[in-house]
């Protein structure tokens, strides 16, 4: 029988997991249907209720459910537990369970670009994370995890930044880190930037002091789109190099995959489809 699952979001028309979902499936020779559906904003309980008495038996959660997701969740991940944000669920016996797969998905692929140990792939980097919102804090733990020697957290608004860095201080601490939140970015110190702010989803470029992005840093977005997106922009004009968010999403969506049919799909040809439909204009 065909296996049915899903992502929930609102908007979620524009969503490209059920391509990606469908690529895997093709990959791996899977039969399953993954759709796209959309929740209301107050009504997720009552939309994965109805989409498990379809018979759906495992989902995709995005803006603005991941923290809703969270609470209705009976058995969390370590990661969604620090997180304190769900985007894959699933049923057993003790009901709903939920993992987070965002910042395994943006390590993997800044190992894939920064061609480091996929073990340790930010061993003694200096990261600097810009937002402290819900896409901060599902990368945070895992960049703590993948070995940054120092990760300083800025936000536009400081009180977030610290209550996100007061969560991770003990992960931070069994990894021999240090995470510290700043007031302002701090120019010609990172290794690395990560753009975690939705700044670049409103068009909007991050105002940073000269130097914050610097011709020896490397710079993530975790958005994308077809063009450079403003972070993007804005990095490469300071000479660093830099990435948008497709591979995190298309890595991201492999982990759920594993966690769903416990095999791991190849993300390279279908980031490779993706990138080539997102150029080309298809939704
Ligand atoms: P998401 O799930 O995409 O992270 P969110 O939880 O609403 O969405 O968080 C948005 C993040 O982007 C926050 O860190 C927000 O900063 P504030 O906490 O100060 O609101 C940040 N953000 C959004 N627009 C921004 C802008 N123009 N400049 C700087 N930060 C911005």
């Amino acid at each position: 029988m065909t296996a049915l699952y899903a992502v929930f979001g609102n908007p979620i028309a524009h969503s490209r997991s059920p391509r990606i979902h469908a690529l895997f499936a093709a990959q791996t020779g899977a039969d399953l249907r993954y759709e796209a559906r959309l929740a209301p904003p107050d009504g997720l309980e009552a939309a994965l209720a109805a989409f498990r008495a379809e018979g759906g038996v495992g989902a995709n959660i995005t803006v603005p459910f991941k923290f809703e997701a969270w609470r209705l969740c009976a058995r969390r991940s370590a990661a969604a537990q620090l997180a304190q944000a769900v985007n894959t669920i699933g049923w057993d016996e003790s009901g709903l369970w939920g993992d987070n797969t965002d910042g395994v998905g943006l390590v993997r692929d800044l190992a894939r670009l920064l061609q480091t140990d996929p073990h340790r792939p930010l061993q003694h980097q200096r990261l600097l994370l810009l937002g402290a919102g819900g896409a901060a804090s599902g990368v945070l733990g895992p960049l703590l995890a993948a070995g940054a020697r120092s990760i300083a957290l800025w936000n536009r608004s400081l009180d977030k930044a610290q209550t996100l860095a007061a969560r991770h201080s003990a992960l931070a601490a069994q990894h021999g880190a240090d995470l510290q939140v700043v007031h302002t970015p701090p120019p010609h110190w990172a290794d690395g930037v990560v753009n975690a702010t939705a700044a670049s989803l409103g068009g909007e470029t991050l105002e940073l002091a000269d130097g914050v992005l610097h011709p020896n840093a490397w710079a993530y977005d975790m958005m994308y789109a077809a063009a450079d997106t403003p972070f993007v922009a804005q990095a490469k004009a300071a000479g660093a190099q830099a990435w948008d968010g497709l591979g995190m999403l298309v890595e991201q969506a492999a982990q759920s995959y594993t966690l769903w049919h416990g095999e791991s799909p190849d993300t390279a040809p279908v980031l490779a489809t993706l990138r080539a439909e997102l150029a080309a204009g298809k939704s």
